[in-house]
């Protein structure tokens, strides 16, 4: 059985942002869905009434749950998405036949996720935040929730993308929460599940939010069995290059289809890692 692209969105949105892929996955007949997160994109639950991460991440696991038995999944997330599919990796592993982090948080099971985010988020300067709006909460150094500012969305976020791209994540973007307390607890991914997944990164080059320096160190310190490179695309990858990403997705399906685990190493296509 052909398995089935799972697309998770990143923070503020929601599974439109996948439509340029989808279109491509779904017209070379590859089963792909992407899926609204609790809170995001057109799910009707408000902000304030998302409760917890796994909350957030509830539909990702009701549509895992749901597949047949049989039917394996390659799990596709975006920037915080990589959190919520590491989630999905810890509570279906062998359910997943390879987990994509594109420009996203790909944590280790050694510490909490909330050390990533908080190192992500010590390296950014606040210039680069521009008028994004910050909510906090009981941790004065974390944010509770976050909405993205409109020249922030220009000039960082959507800054490779068209300007009808940009129209839309303006029309569609929703305030997020960040879930820091959640991500906090020790044990939330764990070596014999989360870590037995078999993981693949794809480096967006010249992404203004999260740079390559910091997905770089990611990968040193969790290497996934491969890594995969986007040129100038910066973080709305799905948007400003859906067909390399395309690409990508069906050589790493058709990858890790086949038993033959030799067949991983002759893909890097990073020259800057090798
Ligand atoms: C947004 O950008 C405009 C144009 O560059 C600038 O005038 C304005 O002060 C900026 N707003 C914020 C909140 O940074
Ligand atoms: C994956 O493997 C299955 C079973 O061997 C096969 O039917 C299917 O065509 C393969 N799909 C791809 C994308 O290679």
């Amino acid at each position: 059985m052909n398995p089935h692209f799972v697309l998770v969105h990143g923070a503020g949105h929601g599974g439109w942002c996948w439509f340029k892929l989808l279109n491509l996955l779904h017209s070379a007949a590859y089963h792909a869905t992407a899926l609204d997160l609790t809170g995001a994109g057109v799910d009707p639950t408000k902000l304030e009434e998302v409760t917890s991460i796994h909350h957030h991440a509830q539909p990702l696991m009701d549509f895992i749950e749901a597949l047949p038995q049989q039917q394996k999944v390659i799990l596709v997330g975006h920037s915080f998405g990589g959190l919520i599919i590491s989630l999905a990796m810890e509570a279906f592993p062998h359910r997943i036949l390879v987990a994509l982090f594109v420009t996203a948080y790909m944590p280790h099971f050694l510490s909490p996720p909330a050390t990533l985010v908080q190192r992500f988020f010590k390296s950014l300067s606040p210039e680069n935040l521009l008028d994004c709006q910050f909510l906090f909460g009981d941790d004065p150094e974390m944010p509770s929730s976050v909405v993205f500012g409109h020249n922030f969305t220009t000039q960082k976020l959507y800054d490779d993308c068209s300007n009808e791209d940009l129209e839309l994540g303006n029309l569609l973007m929703r305030p997020f929460k960040m879930f820091f307390e959640d991500l906090k607890k020790e044990s939330i991914l764990t070596e014999v599940k989360f870590g037995s997944v078999d993981r693949v990164f794809v480096v967006c080059e010249g992404d203004e939010v999260m740079n390559s320096e910091f997905q770089r160190s990611m990968i040193q310190e969790f290497p996934p069995k491969a890594v995969k490179c986007i040129n100038g695309g910066g973080h709305m990858v799905m948007l400003s290059k859906p067909t390399q990403l395309f690409q990508h997705l069906i050589e790493i399906g058709e990858s890790f289809n086949s038993t033959n685990e030799c067949d991983h190493q002759a893909f890097n296509s990073c020259p800057q890692l090798n």
